[in-house]
């Protein structure tokens, strides 16, 4: 494939939702029931967030949440299935890495499920000895007690 014509945008406002949501429907299989108003949460907070277009298609996307220098983690990369196999997924992660907030953090972690040959490519390494997950509780009735809670402990 000719990669020319192929756009790498770090704007987060160019994102388009709908197409984003669509995205991960067909190649993103632990985003597919996400809605348009909580990705739209994820791309405030998130830095880098790197969206490839060809066109005004929508054809790769990734983003990160960095604190600048010690610690990141990269999260939703995924490359359209038609434009796959031709070093775009690479390009993106490493775009992802040379981004400011990125490229002078001590360490940048991801979470992979079946891409660790992809990822070891760039310069991954396997890593068990640190992962813990906490699946936090779905948001409920309870919230605006815990907000109160929050708010009060900032003001001490
Ligand atoms: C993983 C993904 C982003 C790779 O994108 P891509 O554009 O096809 O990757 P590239 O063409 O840049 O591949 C770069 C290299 O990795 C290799 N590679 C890609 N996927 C691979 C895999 N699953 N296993 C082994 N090698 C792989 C390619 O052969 C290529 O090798 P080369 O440099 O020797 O030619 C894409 O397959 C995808 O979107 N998958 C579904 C979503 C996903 O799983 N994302 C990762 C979540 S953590």
């Amino acid at each position: 494939m000719d990669g020319s014509h192929i756009q790498f945008c770090d704007r987060k406002s160019q994102v388009d939702l709908i197409q984003l949501q669509a995205l991960f429907k067909l190649g993103a299989f632990w985003a597919k029931e996400r809605s348009t108003d909580d990705l739209r949460i994820a791309i405030e907070n998130s830095e880098p967030v790197i969206s490839l277009w060809d066109g005004q298609k929508l054809i790769g996307f990734a983003r990160a949440t960095s604190d600048g220098i010690y610690r990141a983690t990269i999260w939703d990369v995924v490359i359209h299935p038609d434009y796959r196999g031709a070093g775009l997924g690479s390009k993106l992660v490493e775009t992802v890495l040379s981004h400011p907030r990125m490229n002078r953090v001590e360490r940048v972690y991801l979470m992979t499920t079946h891409q660790q040959r992809f990822y070891e490519k760039i310069g991954f390494e396997p890593n068990s000895t640190t992962t813990m997950v906490l699946y936090n509780q779905p948001l409920g009735d309870s919230l605006p007690n815990q907000e109160m809670l929050f708010q009060e402990s900032i003001r001490g």
